[in-house]
C-alpha cells in the first residue's frame, strides 16, 4: 500500500513539474517571439527615418515614426515627437512598453498618474465627505532642456508647458522589452480627451464616441462609481471634444505641488519617490569631454536605477565643429540616434565590412545603429554636431576602436603588424592612436573621405 500510494505521489509530483515547466516554456516562447525576426535585422542598408504621421491638436503637434518599419521592427522600438504650444497639456496616457522621454527645448512641468500605493490613492473619511476639498496628488516634476524621463510600462503621465516657447519632447517606446506581454505594436491609452491613434492603427468605425478609456463603459455604472451626474460622465466620455491629444488651457494651469506632510509610510519612500528624472543636458554633465571636439554623457542604470528595471539607457552626445566621435561599436545594445541639432555624418559598417549608411543627418532624424554594428560620426555643420541616443540596455556599453583602451590599442605591436601588413614602427603609431579616446577633432572634415 505504502508502495502504491508513493508511486501515486511521484506521478503526481511529476504532473506538477510538467504543467509548471510548461507554464516557463510557454513564457519563454513568448518572450521569444517578441524578439525581432531574422529577416527584419537582415539590413544591407539603413536610412535616416522621419516621422510618418502627423496630428494636429488644439495644444500641439504629435509625430509619430512608422513602427512597421523594418529596421525599428529590428530595434524592437518606436518613437514619438510632441511639440507643445505654450499652456498646452498633453492628456494623461500610458503605453504597453517602457518608454524613455528626452526633452529637447523648451519647459513645463510633468505629472505620473498612478504609481501603485502612492499616498493619494489613501481613502478619505466618509465625514469628510462636505468639508472643502484638500488637493492631493502625484509628483510633479519641473522639466526642461536635457531632461530625461524614465516611464514603465503601464505607468500614466502627462505633461503641461508653462514656458513661452514650444515644448519640445522626443519619446522612445521600447515595444520588444519583455514588460510588454502583448505584440510588438505600441498602443496608447489615453485616461481622456477625443484623441487620434498616434501609431496610425485607428479604426475608422470607432470614430465617433470618444477614444480614452472611459468611452465605451457604461453611464450609468461610471455615474454611480465616480457618484457624478451623466452629465459629467458624458464629459469624461470625450465624444464631442474637437481638441485631441494635446488640449489648450487658456487661462493657464494651475498645480499644487505635492504636500511633503506627515504621511509617509515605508511604501511611499520606495515606489514613490523613485527618482525618474536625470539631467544630461549641460556640459557639467559630461562624462567624456576633450576640448574643441565635444563632450558625451552617458545615463545608465548607475546613476538612474529605474533603467534597470526597463533595460534602457540613454547617450547624450554634442560635436563641436570638426569634432569626431571615434570609430565605435556598441556591445550589448542597439542605438536609436535622435538628431537634436547641427549637422553631421555618420558612417555605418556591418559585419560584412560593408557600408550600409553614410549620409548627412539633420535635426528631427533618426538612426538606428544595430548591436555591434561600427559607427562613426562626425560634425559637418558651423554649429557642431548633437544628438541623443536610446539604448536598449541598461548599462550599454560602447568599444571604441582608436587610441588608448581601443580594441587596436589592446592588441600586441606585432599583431597588429602582422594583421594590417605594416612595419612595427607604423603599428605602434595605429595602436597610440591619438591621445584623445573617444572624441578628437579634425582639422578639415572633407579631407577624413
Ligand atoms: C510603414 O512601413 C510599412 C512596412 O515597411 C509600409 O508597408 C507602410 O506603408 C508604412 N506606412 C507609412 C504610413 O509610411
Amino acid at each position: 500500500m505504502g508502495r502504491a500510494s508513493l508511486a501515486l505521489l511521484l506521478s503526481l509530483v511529476c504532473l506538477v513539474l510538467m504543467l509548471a515547466s510548461d507554464g516557463v516554456a510557454h513564457r519563454q516562447k513568448m518572450r521569444m517571439e517578441r524578439r525581432p525576426q531574422v529577416a527584419e535585422c537582415q539590413l544591407d542598408r539603413l536610412e535616416s527615418l522621419k516621422p510618418a504621421y502627423r496630428i494636429e491638436s488644439e495644444g500641439g503637434l504629435t509625430e509619430s515614426w512608422n513602427h512597421s518599419d523594418k529596421i525599428l521592427r529590428c530595434a524592437g522600438v518606436t518613437l514619438v515627437r510632441r511639440t507643445v504650444q505654450p499652456k498646452g497639456l498633453v492628456l494623461p496616457s500610458y503605453t504597453n512598453a517602457p518608454q524613455l522621454l528626452y526633452y529637447v527645448r523648451g519647459s513645463g512641468i510633468q505629472g505620473m498618474t498612478i504609481f501603485p500605493s502612492c499616498p493619494e490613492s489613501f481613502e478619505e473619511p466618509e465625514e469628510s465627505e462636505r468639508q472643502e476639498h484638500r488637493e492631493q496628488h502625484q509628483k510633479v516634476h519641473e522639466i526642461g532642456e536635457g531632461d530625461i524621463i524614465a516611464i514603465p510600462a503601464g505607468i500614466g503621465y502627462w505633461f503641461y508647458n508653462n514656458g513661452k516657447t514650444p515644448l519640445v519632447v522626443v519619446i522612445l517606446i521600447d515595444t520588444s522589452n519583455a514588460d510588454n506581454q502583448l505584440d510588438g505594436k505600441p498602443r496608447r491609452f489615453y485616461l481622456a480627451g477625443n484623441p487620434e491613434d498616434e501609431h496610425g492603427q485607428a479604426t475608422d468605425g470607432e470614430r465617433s464616441g470618444g477614444r480614452n478609456l472611459f468611452s465605451r463603459i457604461h453611464e450609468d455604472l461610471l455615474s454611480e462609481i465616480f457618484g457624478v451626474r451623466i452629465e459629467t460622465v458624458t464629459k469624461m466620455k470625450g465624444a464631442d471634444d474637437p481638441r485631441k491629444n494635446i488640449v489648450l488651457v487658456k487661462e493657464g494651469l494651475e498645480v499644487v505641488r505635492p504636500d511633503p506632510g506627515p504621511r509617509a509610510n515605508g511604501i511611499e519612500e520606495t515606489i514613490c519617490t523613485l527618482r525618474v528624472r536625470e539631467h544630461v543636458g549641460s556640459a557639467a554633465r559630461a562624462d567624456i569631454y576633450t576640448p574643441h571636439a565635444g563632450r558625451i554623457a552617458t545615463l545608465n542604470s548607475i546613476k538612474l536605477p529605474i533603467l534597470a528595471d526597463l533595460h534602457l539607457s540613454a547617450e547624450r552626445g554634442v560635436l563641436y565643429k570638426n569634432g569626431v566621435y571615434t570609430p565605435h561599436w556598441n556591445l550589448n545594445a542597439n542605438s536609436i540616434v535622435y538628431v537634436t541639432g547641427g549637422i553631421g555624418r555618420i558612417q555605418v559598417v556591418n559585419n560584412e565590412g560593408k557600408s550600409v549608411f553614410d549620409g548627412e543627418m539633420e535635426e528631427g532624424e533618426v538612426l538606428v545603429i544595430p548591436q555591434n554594428f561600427v559607427a562613426v560620426m562626425q560634425a559637418t555643420g558651423e554649429e557642431g554636431f548633437e544628438w541623443i541616443a536610446f539604448k536598449t540596455a541598461e548599462n550599454a556599453m560602447i568599444n571604441t576602436l582608436v587610441g588608448i583602451s581601443s580594441a587596436i590599442g589592446a592588441l600586441p605591436v606585432d599583431v597588429v603588424a602582422q594583421i594590417f601588413r605594416v612595419s612595427k614602427e607604423e603599428a605602434y603609431k595605429l595602436k597610440i592612436g591619438r591621445d584623445q579616446t573617444s572624441l578628437f577633432s579634425v582639422t578639415s572634415p572633407s579631407s577624413s573621405k
